[in-house]
Order: C-alpha cells, then sequence, then structure tokens
C-alpha cells in the first residue's frame, strides 16, 4: 500500500480504469499533456493559487488538492493573479460564506482581464445546494464546483472542463467511498495532518457539518499507520489526527477498532515523536482514551473539548448529549489523570433561548475549567438545521454583548492558565523563524502553546529544549539550552 503511480506508464490512448486511485492518475497525465502543451504555447508553466477557508479538515483536504495539481504541474503562486484559482470553501458559520462571495466579486475582474483563467470551488459550501444554485445563476464565470465527497476528482473535472468547455458541477450528497494512494503537498515538512475519519453523526442542531461533510466513515488503521510510517519516512516528526469526533473513530468498521487502540498504534511508529489530534466530543471520551494519554510519550498534553455552553437547558436543545455537571466531571477526572494537561474548548454565545442565566452558567463553567483557550463563536444560524427554526433568536446586540463578555473572561484566565510553566525548561518543536523578531524561531510546547526563543532556521523542524524565561498571556519568551 501507499503506492503513487508514475504517471509517464499511463497508456492515455485507452479508456480511463474504473477504478480509483488509477483513474485519477489518469486524468493528472491527460491533464499534465495539457499543461506541457501551455508551456510550449506560452513559454512558461501554468501556475495556481488556492486559498482554504475553515478548519484543519479543510487545510489537508488542501494539501491533497495542491498535491494533485503538483503532480499536473503546475506550479504555486502566491495570489489570485493565476492561471488556476481554487477556493476550498467553508460554512460552518454564516460570515465565512460572505467572505467567498468577497472574493469572487474580484476574481471576476481578473478574469476579465484574463479570459483563460480557470476558476474552481469546492469544500463545505458546495454541499448547500442553494449556494450552487446561486453560483449558476450570479457567478457563471466560475469553471468548476465541488464538494467534499469527491475532491479527490480534481484532475478528472478540470480535464471535464478543459474538454468541454463549460462549468463542470459534481457534488455527491454522500459517500462510503475513501480513496487511498493520492498525492499530497505538505505545508510543513516536519508535521502534518492525517485524516482517520469523514464526516459527523451527532447532529448537533446548530451545526451544518453533518449536512455537508456526511456520515461518518473511518478509515482502516492499518492505512493510517501506514500513511504515518510515510510521513515519518519523509521528514515529519508530528501527526495531528483529525477527525470531527475522533473519539467515535472505528466504530462502523467491519472489524472495530477504538480510538485509543489506534493511537497505541500511532505509539509504536518509529520516529514519530509527537501525536496531536482533534476534535474530542465529551460525550465519547473514554477512559481507556485517558488511560492511554496518561501511559504515552508521545501523545501531547493537550485536549481540545469543545463545551459549547454551560447551561444544561441549552446543551440539551443543542443535542449534544451531556450536563454542564457530566462536563465538569470528565474534566475533574482528565486532570486526576494528567494534572498538568492543557484544556482548550469551543463556545458559542447565542443559541436560541440562551438567557442571561444560561450565559452565567457558560462563564461559570470557563471560571472552574480554567481554559489554556477557547474559540469563542456567535450563534450563526444555519438553513435546514434544527436550531435555525427554534423560536426565540437571541437578539444580535444582546448576543454580541455577552460575546464581549465570555472574551474579556476568557482572555484573562488563558493569561494566567498558560504561565503554568514559567521558569521550567520545557520541549519546543520549532515550527518558522519568528516573522516579528529578527534572530528569533517560533515553536510549539507539547501543549501546543507557542515559544519565541533566540534561534535560526537550521532549528526549524527540530525539537530542542526552551526555558521558559517570561510569560506574555499566551505565548512564552525563551531561552534555548544546550545549543550546539
Ligand atoms: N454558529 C456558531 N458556531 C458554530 N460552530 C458550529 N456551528 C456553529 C454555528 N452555527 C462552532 C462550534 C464548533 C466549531 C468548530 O464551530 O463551536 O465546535
Ligand atoms: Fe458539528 Fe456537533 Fe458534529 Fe462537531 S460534533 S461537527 S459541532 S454536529
Amino acid at each position: 500500500m501507499y503506492q503513487e503511480i508514475d504517471l509517464d506508464k499511463i497508456d492515455m490512448n485507452a479508456e480511463p480504469p474504473a477504478e480509483e486511485p488509477a483513474r485519477q492518475y489518469y486524468f493528472m497525465a491527460k491533464c499534465r499533456q495539457w499543461v506541457r502543451e501551455f508551456e510550449r504555447k506560452n513559454g512558461r508553466r501554468p501556475c495556481f493559487f488556492t486559498q482554504t477557508f475553515g478548519c484543519q479538515m479543510n487545510a489537508r483536504d488542501s494539501e491533497k488538492l495542491v498535491g494533485i495539481l503538483g503532480r499536473i504541474g503546475f506550479l504555486e503562486t502566491q495570489d489570485e493573479h493565476a492561471d488556476f484559482v481554487l477556493y476550498n470553501t467553508c460554512t460552518v458559520r454564516e460570515n465565512a460564506n460572505q467572505r467567498v462571495y468577497g472574493h469572487l466579486g474580484y476574481l471576476n475582474t481578473l478574469k476579465k482581464k484574463d479570459p483563460n483563467m480557470l476558476i474552481a470551488l469546492c469544500g463545505c459550501m458546495m454541499q448547500e445546494p442553494q449556494v450552487v444554485e446561486k453560483i449558476k445563476k450570479s457567478y457563471g464565470f466560475v469553471d468548476i464546483i465541488f464538494g467534499t465527497h469527491n475532491i479527490f476528482k480534481l484532475a478528472e473535472l478540470m480535464w471535464e472542463r478543459l474538454v468541454i468547455r463549460k462549468m463542470a458541477v459534481d457534488i455527491w450528497e454522500d459517500t462510503c467511498l475513501i480513496v487511498e494512494d493520492l498525492p499530497a503537498k505538505r505545508k510543513y515538512p516536519f508535521k502534518s495532518g492525517v485524516n482517520i475519519m469523514f464526516g459527523c453523526n451527532n447532529f448537533c442542531s446548530y451545526c451544518i457539518v453533518p449536512y455537508v461533510r456526511g456520515r461518518e466513515r473511518s478509515r482502516k488503521p492499518e492505512d493510517i499507520i501506514q500513511e504515518i510510517r510515510h510521513l515519518v519516512a519523509s521528514g515529519v516528526v508530528e501527526v495531528m489526527l483529525l477527525g470531527q469526533n475522533v473519539n467515535s473513530y472505528g466504530k462502523n468498521l467491519e472489524e472495530p477498532v477504538t480510538f485509543a487502540s489506534l493511537l497505541r498504534q500511532a505509539e509504536a511508529v518509529e520516529g514519530l515523536k509527537r501525536i496531536r489530534f482533534m476534535t474530542s466530543h465529551p460525550k465519547d471520551l473514554s477512559d481507556e482514551l485517558i488511560e492511554v494519554m496518561k501511559d504515552s510519550k508521545k501523545i501531547c498534553g493537550h485536549l481540545h473539548l469543545p463545551v459549547q455552553s454551560g447551561s444544561s437547558r441549552v446543551l440539551k436543545n443543542m443535542n449534544r448529549r451531556y450536563t454542564k455537571e457530566q462536563y465538569l466531571q470528565l474534566v475533574d477526572k482528565i486532570r486526576a489523570a494528567m494534572p498538568d494537561i492543557s484544556l482548550t474548548t469551543d463556545i458559542i454565545v447565542g443559541f436560541p433561548g440562551e438567557t442571561e442565566e444560561d450565559f452565567q452558567e457558560t462563564l461559570d463553567v470557563v471560571r472552574t475549567v480554567g481554559f489554556d483557550s477557547a474559540f469563542t463563536f456567535l450563534y450563526s444560524k444555519r438553513s435546514n438545521t434544527p436550531a435555525a427554526s427554534m423560536e426565540d433568536q437571541v437578539e444580535a446586540s444582546v448576543a454580541k454583548d455577552r460575546f464581549d463578555r465570555l472574551l474579556a473572561e476568557v482572555q484573562a484566565i488563558s493569561a494566567k492558565v498558560c504561565a503554568r510553566d514559567l521558569h521550567k525548561s520545557k520541549e519546543v518543536l520549532v515550527e518558522s523563524v519568528d516573522d516579528h523578531m529578527e534572530g528569533y524561531v517560533t515553536g510549539r510546547l507539547s501543549n501546543n502553546i507557542l515559544v519565541h526563543f533566540p534561534g535560526d532556521i537550521s532549528l526549524v523542524g527540530r525539537i530542542v529544549s526552551v526555558y521558559l524565561e517570561e510569560a506574555k498571556g499566551f505565548y512564552y519568551m525563551g531561552r534555548m539550552e544546550n545549543p550546539q
């Protein structure tokens, strides 16, 4: 397993193969021919630009899309002045959609100057039928539209567009297909996301994800471990296992496996130094997982555990299937096993029917748990979700006022909590040269907090010991120990 197909060995005069991934390599070879023709005519290779909206899942999807474009022979460029522009969209909140429409207006002006430019849209927003209708009607200059279930088909759709010369639209409602062994171009050489499952079965009442990402499907553990081995062999030291609800990983496989046992297998991969994962649903977090995390040398000391609200009444209406008390008990259990663990969360304010008392319960959870950080969101009405038709939608000004109060609380607490490792030496994975301070690099602690310290580019990708000299709220300033 894990073999990419050599494009030079493909017979392009034959019929396209029916099975995947062979079919996509066939279309990559076809598109590469087009790229060569382009180069001959224009004296340069065509270039592409991609922009990713939304979560880490989308970021990983984009690495696969970039991998395919690279195999076809496109060169990557840093802005929309490109021959091929691809937006990988998000629809979790309405403002993500608005940003995409804004960008499309800009692309329209660019395409008027260069009519040969190709524009493609994919990702979660495209899974909404009314969005696709709107694009067909009002943004007819878009060339290719595809969704979340068939991102592996980019080359085939591009070929279709080049041949038939009209908008190529391919949206699947759902799928049970998982295509392995396609190319991917990693953003960082030393760390990578790894999908372990796709979709979500939880149907939290505010959330559009189950509708646009479909039902839960887990990859087989042997495919995941094989991919991790392959990544490690190419220089990766840290993986982030990705799923909407990793705690229910493996339940629907022919031979069911728990997430905890997948983690054990990942831990055994030689050369891998750090394992992260997200996201965990509190209702499914098992004692076995806590045990595995506690005993692990590689799993990072960080758990992202979205609480969404502190009010049991609101949680019930959100269909979260835990109460405030159960969440707090879970936190106690986790902390009893791993006292230093860093906990982060997601919180929505202004969910329909949320009262000031409900909001006070949320503030109470924030104070009781003392999160390292919290992503706070204003509730956004998503079409066709149960919450969209609930009565008592909270007035925007009230929600905004709660949001501001929550943010102030979260930030004050996080500044205190994050300082817990001050004056200690900790391992840091160096991620980049510092953008703002010359002669400095930036890296992450196991618990995901950033550290800036003097160093140069040669450290990037290495794990080094750093003395944490100064706590600056949500990051540290440090000094490397035993520099060589
Ligand atoms: N409105 C606001 N926030 C939302 N999220 C998901 N759906 C919505 C919505 N309709 C938030 C949740 C989730 C995070 C990824 O996005 O907090 O955990
Ligand atoms: Fe959305 Fe809930 Fe699934 Fe997370 S668990 S993706 S919030 S439905």
